[in-house]
């Protein structure tokens, strides 16, 4: 099996042993859907320092699609990832029940590799969402991708609920 093929299709154990493939939270097309919607997403990607672009496609549990873009700064520590800028879009509008988000980057817009989301994108997820159901899609095109549940991007995540 190809290894992203046995990543999408692997099972994560739930909270009450319940077992859930990543396959069965969204379908191939909602997940290319959410791919060519990142990719829209990365096009407004404000990047004159690191040329570096990113796009994120944040979809809701009512199919809505909320874009995103990194937003870079002459500062440096105030750019905003596009995963953030795409969960603050949507929380602003009061979205408060998300599935996945699917995320593209590369050099001048180029997708020659998985973009993973930073550390600190996974801990502003791990506010809004049950990292055990909610999936982060990587592409590097619509056909080519791998799901991850947040869960097994940031295990033993700190979040609202060690408050
Ligand atoms: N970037 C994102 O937008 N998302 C990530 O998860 C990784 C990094 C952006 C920030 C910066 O504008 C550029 O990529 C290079 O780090």
């Amino acid at each position: 099996m190809e290894d992203s093929n046995k990543q999408n299709t692997s099972l994560i154990t739930q909270q009450k042993g319940e077992l859930l493939s990543k396959q069965s939270i969204v379908s191939r097309s909602v997940v290319k859907n959410l791919i060519r919607a990142a990719i829209e997403g990365m096009e407004k990607a404000y990047t004159p320092y690191s040329q570096f672009q990113v796009g994120a496609a944040l979809l809701t549990k009512e199919q809505k699609i909320y874009t995103g873009c990194n937003i870079e700064n002459a500062a440096y520590t105030p750019t905003n990832c596009a995963e953030r800028t795409a969960f603050f879009k949507a929380i602003s509008e009061g979205e408060r029940n998300f599935a996945a988000i699917a995320v593209v980057g590369g050099k001048n817009g180029v997708l020659t590799d998985y973009t993973p989301p930073c550390g600190v994108c996974r801990q502003v997820m791990r506010e809004f969402v049950d990292p055990r159901r909610f999936l982060v899609i990587v592409a590097k095109s619509e056909e080519d991708y791998l799901l991850y549940f947040l869960e097994e991007l940031l295990p033993l995540g700190f979040g609202p609920e060690h408050l």
